[in-house]
This record gives C-alpha cells, structure tokens and sequence, in this order.
C-alpha cells in the first residue's frame, strides 16, 4: 500500500447534525414487485443497524434481495412498509436542499467498474463529477483540482493518473477510481454491491485493503454485499445472512463464522471452497442442496425448510422464533429458526 499524501481531516463537512444513536436503523422494511396476484417478495420485514465507522456485511445467494436492500438504503427504492432512519431522519421524507445534502452522505460503490464508469471522461473528470451537483463541496477549480489528487492518493493512484482515461487503466486500477468518486462528497456511508467480485482474486486483496484503510482513517462505514464469505469475514464488524428476502441470521463477524446457528448459515459456510474444512464439522455440516424456491411463491412457516436438513412439522406451520444467543462484549447473536445449532 502506498503511503497517503493526504491530510487526515475530512474535507468540508458532510453536512447535517452528527447525532450520537446509530448511523443507520432500518425496521421492518419489506419491498415487493409486480402486480396483483403476480407479486414477488424481494425484502420481508428487514431490520439492520449500522453505527458509525462500522462495516456490516450482506451475505446470501443470488436473488435473496442484496442489491434491493442497497437500492432502499441509496433512496432508489422505496419500501413498501417499514421505516429507515439515517442518523435519525427518514430519507423518504426529504424534499429539496436537505433530500441533496443527505445524499451527499450516502454513497455506493459498484460491482463492475468496467461499466460504471464513463470510458469518455478521464480520471479527475470522473472522480469530480458528483461536485457539479454538490457544488458547494469544492469551491473553485484549484481547490478541486487538490482535492482530486487527495483522493487519487487515497486510494493509491498517482498524480498524473488524474488524465488518464478508464480504458488505460487495469481492473482493480478502475475501482479504485470508482472508489476514490464514492468519497469525493465525504460520505458517511458506503454502499458497497460485491466490490471486488468482477476482480482477479490478488487484486481483490488490494482493493479490500484500500477500503479498510480508508474506514480507519476516515471512520467511514460500509454495508459490503458480497456472495464470497471469506471477504465478509475479512472486513466486516459484523454479519447479516439473507434469505428470501429475510434477515435468517444476524450477530458479530466471528461468532457468526465459528458458531452459526442457523442451518442455513451453516451450509453456506460449507459450500465456501476457501473456509477451512475443519472448522465445519458435527452437525454443522450441512449440505445446501435444491433450488431456492420461488420468490412468487414463499414456503410457509420457515422460507427455509425446503432445503433444510434439520426441518420437522412445525417448521411449515410455525414462522420461527429468534434464537438469540449472547455473545460478551458484541449485539446479540441472533438466528430465526425452530432448531437452531448448538454453539460447538
Ligand atoms: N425492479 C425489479 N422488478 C422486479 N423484480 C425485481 C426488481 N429488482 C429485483 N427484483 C427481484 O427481487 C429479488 C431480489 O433481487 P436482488 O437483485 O435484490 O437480489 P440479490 O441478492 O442482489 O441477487 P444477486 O446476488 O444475484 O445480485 C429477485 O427475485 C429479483 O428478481
Ligand atoms: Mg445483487
């Protein structure tokens, strides 16, 4: 990693009161497509807290409701029901001034950063262009021109990299670009859909580098998707397991990984190639097998026991309870299930 030439402050404020509750609350939110009877069933009733400077990490497969959830928590989507409080406010409530200077707060890095970035502007074009709608962050063309090269260092560019054009650079070059462009409002949150997915695997390394050096320095905080458990488990505080649409599983980074309780959970962990066999034993092994059954069409009862090997009656008559297991010193470590497994 090269060293930051940069100064340590945050550039000009992110506007807004700093309250001192959690920098993200969401409660209950649930968010449906499609009409009438043809209705699917993308987030159900989804809570996740978020402090500041704190990275939390979505996990589950592919159509479980990540990238919705990310869209709700951007402002793109609105929630069908349930609430989302940004450092106390309803972004949803917002009109005018304060709906722009909330969204300065809120940024997103993208998955490909091949297609998120204008192959027609350079790098310094790009990087500045969320100052053409903010355009009280840099005041004239000096200071953004300062201020581009701050954030190229931030992310471990060059100076002279701020003319190149996206075509001239390599992939993870690219997303640090994108990267350097998410912080260039000073944010307070970053969205980060599966960052380093489209990545060669030595690269991706670097790339999580740069984004957990830039939450210590910055105190930034992420909600990091990503389908890839072992890059959660590497830079997120703590861990929420989706679902079809549900929070399954929710608690601190490591005790989620060394002591899932929710099959589920489990059997994600044992289908990651990269997590040590060993760890995954007993009656943890679970294996995932089937399809996810349909988002038009929700099993009763627990939305898992079709593919649970642990399942009985009541987990297609009962929803299931939460199972919460303390974990000293981090939130609670909770689990929806009927049975869920024993901490080994
Ligand atoms: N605009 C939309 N209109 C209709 N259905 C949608 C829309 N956006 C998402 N969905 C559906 O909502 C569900 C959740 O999709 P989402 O993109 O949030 O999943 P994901 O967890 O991000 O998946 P992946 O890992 O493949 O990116 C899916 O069944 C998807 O088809
Ligand atoms: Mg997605």
């Amino acid at each position: 990693m090269p060293e930051s030439r940069t100064s340590e402050s945050r550039m000009s404020g992110s506007g807004g009161p700093q309250g001192s509750g959690p920098l993200l609350e969401v409660s209950g939110v649930t968010k449906t497509f499609g009409h009438g009877r043809r209705r699917l069933t993308a987030l159900d009733g989804v809570d996740i807290q978020l402090g500041r400077g704190e990275t939390l990490g979505l996990v589950g497969e592919s159509g479980c409701g990540k990238s919705t959830l990310a869209r709700v928590l951007l402002g793109l989507e609105r929630p069908d029901a349930g609430t989302v409080r940004f450092d106390g406010t309803d972004p949803f409530a917002l009109r005018g001034k304060e709906l722009l200077a909330w969204r300065r707060r809120v940024q997103m890095v993208f998955q490909d950063p091949f297609a998120s970035l204008n192959a027609r502007m350079s790098a310094a074009d790009l990087i500045g262009e969320p100052w053409r709608t903010h355009r009280d962050v840099v005041p004239d063309a000096k200071a953004r021109e300062k201020r581009v090269r701050e954030l190229l260092a931030l992310v471990g560019l060059r100076d002279s990299d701020a003319h190149r054009y996206p075509n001239e650079f390599s992939g993870g070059q690219r997303q640090r670009i994108g990267i350097a462009r998410a912080l260039a409002l000073d944010p307070d949150l970053i969205v980060c859909d599966e960052p380093v997915s489209a990545l060669d695997l030595s690269v991706q390394a670097q790339v999580l580098n740069v984004l957990s050096e830039l939450r210590e320095r910055l105190g930034v905080a992420y909600v990091f998707i990503s389908h890839d458990l072992s890059v959660v488990r590497y830079i997120a505080d703590r861990v929420t397991v989706m679902y079809l649409g549900k929070v399954i599983e929710h608690g601190a980074t490591e005790d989620v990984f060394e002591r899932p309780q929710h099959p589920y959970t489990s059997a994600l962990m044992s289908a990651a190639p990269v997590l040590d066999a060993s760890r995954v034993s007993g009656d943890r092994e679970i294996q995932l097998k089937g399809e996810i059954p349909s988002p038009f069409d929700i099993p009763s009862g627990c939305r898992f026991r079709t593919r649970c090997p642990r399942a009985e009656e009541r987990c297609a008559t009962q929803a299931p309870p939460a199972a919460v297991r303390d974990a000293p010193g981090a939130a609670p470590h909770t689990a929806l299930c009927h049975f869920p497994l024993a901490a080994a």
